[in-house]
């Protein structure tokens, strides 16, 4: 008879548990802190959106939308997609909720969950991937460019980043890109022969996207390209001045990046990405920018946006090379497990459940190790295998003297202590600083 076939994971997609989950968890937590206090409200959009919405969002001639998008019909024909990208959904739902009348203006709203894109996959390139991501709609100011990075940076900070690269462009007004689109191409034009497929084709397409090309010899041809800052109209430069100025008085490093284009055609103005060596060629950790023609683009009244999106895999991959992270980790894993409740004989497996119930009643973590029939010895090295540091141990012998017994793996110590209220007795040694 033929072995039953094992499942794998879908290529590209991959379960998270241990240190990942643990470091998920953590980031996570710390945005909802500092998002919180910047005033944005967490929303989850559902995975799957109408396909029409990244069409017509995100740009058709996007390599998202061209290449990457999961598509497929459900069973009344209908053309679904799951979920590439966060910002159109938010317009969506902005439009559709009507936000704006409902609550407070600008809207800020932060959201984090799975996103799927058909990529190659490689090291920090998922085809499930994971993003944390904000966004600020209905003021066009430059201030809320400014408060929204700081925020961002601020996050990065508080989860123990030190020295970032943050590059930041403007891509200008859609009349801006179409006249400065015009004059690249002019420039490109002799050198056709020398531009590889992807390029010549955005050479008709979006000349733009060649501006971020990593083909060594399509970048030594753009050094002497037009700048697209030296197009931007007045108002997009004035806006672009004040960021730098306001980022330059708020201590925050960063480059002005002529290539940074991004690869999504909502963007207006304000662009960013947030980069780390450490990453090798998949280096983006996030990137961002205003969006001030997406709602009215998606149907909606004219409205500015502007935001980001963090790659959480990158991140997290980042956030766990940082020296003592496993320790701060484990001193914020909340499902830490101090406590291992074993009872000693078949007919104390009961006592063991209330043992551990009153622990946790207790607000103290605890395990019960119930397989009564291996070794205490093979029982105590399952306890150290859940990384518990206390065992509770309960038999007969306890049981007639009205005691348990509380070992201790750090030092190896044991001690016997009262049945009644013992939790309360091993939550003052788990806890000191915490009791009354
Ligand atoms: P994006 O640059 O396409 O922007 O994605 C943001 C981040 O998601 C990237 O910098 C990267 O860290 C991560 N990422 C993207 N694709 C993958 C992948 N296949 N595997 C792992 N990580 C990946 C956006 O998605 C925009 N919605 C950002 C935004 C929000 N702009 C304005 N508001």
């Amino acid at each position: 008879m033929a072995a039953k076939r094992r499942f794998q994971t879908v290529k590209g997609m991959h379960d998270l548990g241990g240190w990942m989950s643990l470091a998920f968890a953590f980031v996570e937590g710390k945005a909802r802190e500092v998002f919180s206090l910047y005033g944005y409200d967490e929303v989850r959009t559902p995975i799957v959106e109408e396909t029409e919405l990244f069409v017509r969002g995100v740009g058709e001639g996007s390599e998202i939308v061209g290449k990457q998008m999961y598509t497929f019909d459900d069973k009344k024909g209908r053309s679904l997609t799951l979920r590439p990208e966060g910002t159109a959904p938010i317009a969506r739902a902005y439009l559709q909720n009507d936000w704006p009348s409902s609550g407070p203006q600008p809207v800020k709203v932060f959201y984090m969950g799975p996103y799927f894109r058909y990529e190659r996959p490689q090291e920090g390139r998922y085809r499930q991937f994971h993003q944390i991501g904000a966004e600020l709609i209905g003021d066009p100011g430059p201030y809320s460019d400014v408060e929204l990075l700081v925020m961002l940076l601020r996050f990065l900070e508080e989860l123990g980043f030190e020295d970032l690269e943050v590059g930041l462009n403007s891509v200008g007004d859609p009349e801006c890109r179409r006249r400065y689109s015009q004059r690249l191409r002019e420039f490109l034009e002799p050198y056709r022969d020398e531009l590889g497929a992807d390029s010549r084709r955005r050479l008709e397409t979006n000349p733009l996207r060649i501006l971020d090309t990593k083909a060594p010899r399509e970048r030594e041809l753009l050094e002497g390209a037009p700048r697209l800052r030296d197009e931007l109209g007045d108002p997009a430069r004035d806006h672009f001045q004040v960021v730098c100025d306001e980022l330059d008085r708020f201590g925050v490093d960063f480059e002005i990046d002529d290539g940074l284009v991004r690869g999504l055609d909502y963007y207006t103005r304000t662009v960013f990405e947030i980069t780390s060596t450490a990453l090798g060629a998949q280096n983006a950790i996030l990137g961002g920018g205003r969006y001030d023609g997406l709602i009215a683009e998606l149907g909606g009244p004219s409205v500015p946006g502007i935001g980001f999106a963090i790659g959480q895999d990158r991140l997290v991959d980042l956030v766990l090379k940082i020296p003592g992270a496993r320790k701060r980790l484990n001193a914020e894993d909340h499902r830490r497990r101090p406590v291992c409740v074993i009872p000693i004989g078949g007919s104390y497996r009961r006592h063991g459940l209330v043992l551990a119930q009153e622990l946790r009643a207790a607000g103290i973590p605890a395990i019960c190790e119930f397989d009564s029939l291996r070794p205490l010895k093979a029982r105590l090295k399952q306890a150290a295998r859940y990384d518990c540091r206390w065992v509770v141990l309960f038999g007969e012998d306890e049981e007639k003297s009205g005691e348990v017994v509380l070992r201790d793996f750090s030092d190896r110590t044991q001690e016997t202590i009262p049945r009644d209220g013992f939790a309360a007795a091993v939550a003052a040694k788990i806890r000191p600083d915490e009791q009354p």
